[in-house]
């Protein structure tokens, strides 16, 4: 099975994760897990931070060598790049620091003041540390080692945006390589040139005007077959297992599979995917509103997760909140951050989705190596060619 935790503090020494239940025999590097390290880091409207203190770059420390996995766990560190300026204030020993970075109150839409109160803290530091979205950056390094996995059976994912503060971009119908190469492009992984231009424009006014803004992402895997997941029982459907995934990405406060956000205006006979059978082919469909899963079980199709992202709260013109030793109305700290991280925030979204259909494909296809899971899938294949 495959499992992972992450852990590490935004301005702590380092992110660490580790992997366990990879299979044997997969090739991977740190240049793989790189590459999608630095796809976070973009996106128009991403602050000075991601730009360049988090320049990040992994080191495997365990369960590789030779350059493939040995079925061992799978440890990776993401070192701080300003740790060193921050080695007093996040001190393993108590010791004096800087008054001024001590946060008098708790910032809205942040887990400051819950996670304050609800751990009896001393400090706001002490919650904001581990609730950054820096933690993301973990969860991206295990996305691609499964990414790496799933593209050994065919299996690929990318993200594209479909919307940032109310521009929508329009809908596409285009092929995975289309989708690729399109969202790599584009400074806000739009598809839709027209509305990616409004987009930056959005993005810049609300720069200027010291707010934020949130949008709309969406996660496309090809190449799934069908039968990942279970209907059997509520914790092994597919769909809820990549709504868990994604809910638990920094910002994200609403996911939808497939044309799941429109349910609720569209008759049956309009959302529902008929199928067909062609000789050569099988089984398909000529719509996808059910994105791919149906009754927690994947059906072939596309999986299409589709996922709304808040405004992030930290904004330059600050929110009224409280001080925490006078209960005084004042404003929230104004820091630096990003304006928007939607784009970023989509292939956050890839790494989540990665990770549960890389559990769900294990779970299907066990097997102790690489070699082994892809006998059990080439059975399956040739079995399913003869449904
Ligand atoms: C890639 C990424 C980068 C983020 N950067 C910031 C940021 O610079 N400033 C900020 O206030 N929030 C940022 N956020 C969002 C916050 O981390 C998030 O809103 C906060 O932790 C509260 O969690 P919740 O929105 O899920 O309730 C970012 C989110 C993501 C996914």
């Amino acid at each position: 099975m495959i499992r992972f935790l992450t852990s590490g503090e935004s301005h702590g020494r380092c992110l660490a994760a580790i992997i366990d239940g990879m299979p044997y025999g997969l090739k991977i590097s740190e240049k793989d897990i790189n590459l999608e390290l630095s796809r976070r880091r973009k996106g128009y409207g991403r602050g000075e931070r991601a730009a360049s203190i988090e320049n990040d770059i992994a080191e495997i420390v365990s369960g590789v060598r030779q350059g493939r996995t040995i079925a061992s766990p799978i440890t990776i560190l993401i070192k701080n790049r300003d740790w060193q300026n921050w080695s007093e204030v996040m001190c393993l020993e108590k010791m004096k620091f800087d008054k001024r970075f001590i946060m008098p109150s708790a910032r809205p839409g942040h887990a400051d003041l819950a996670g304050y109160l609800k751990y009896d803290s001393e400090e706001i530091r002490d919650i904001l540390e581990r609730a950054s979205a820096r933690e993301t950056a973990a969860r991206v390094a295990v996305g691609s080692v499964c990414k790496k996995f799933l593209s050994e059976f065919g299996i690929r994912i990318t993200s594209y945006v479909k919307e940032i503060g109310g521009i929508k971009a329009r809908n596409v119908n285009i092929d995975i390589d289309k989708i690729i190469s399109a969202s790599e492009q584009s400074p806000v992984r739009c598809l839709d040139s027209a509305a990616e231009k409004n987009m930056i424009k959005m993005i810049e006014k609300a720069q200027a005007d010291g707010n934020t803004l949130g949008g709309r992402f969406v996660v496309v895997v090809s190449g799934a077959p069908v039968g990942l997941g279970s209907h059997a029982q509520w914790d092994n459907k597919l769909d809820a297992r990549l709504s868990l995934a994604l809910m638990s990405i920094q910002s994200v406060k609403a996911v939808a599979i497939g044309a799941g956000f429109n349910a609720s205006e569209l008759s049956g006979s309009k959302f529902h995917d008929e199928i067909y059978y062609k000789k050569g082919i099988g089984y398909l469909r000529k719509t996808n509103n059910a994105g791919g899963i149906e009754g927690g079980i994947s059906n072939g199709e596309t999986i299409i997760c589709d996922c709304i992202v808040k405004p992030i709260p930290s904004l330059k013109k600050p929110l009224t909140t409280v001080d925490l030793k006078t209960k005084k109305s004042v404003k929230a700290e104004a820091v630096r951050s990003d304006v928007c991280v939607v784009p970023a925030a989509g292939v956050v979204g890839e790494s989540a989705v990665a990770v549960e259909i890389a559990k769900a494909f294990t779970e299907k296809f066990s097997g102790d190596t690489i070699r082994e899971i892809k006998r059990n899938f080439s059975a399956y294949r040739a079995y399913l060619a003869k449904r």
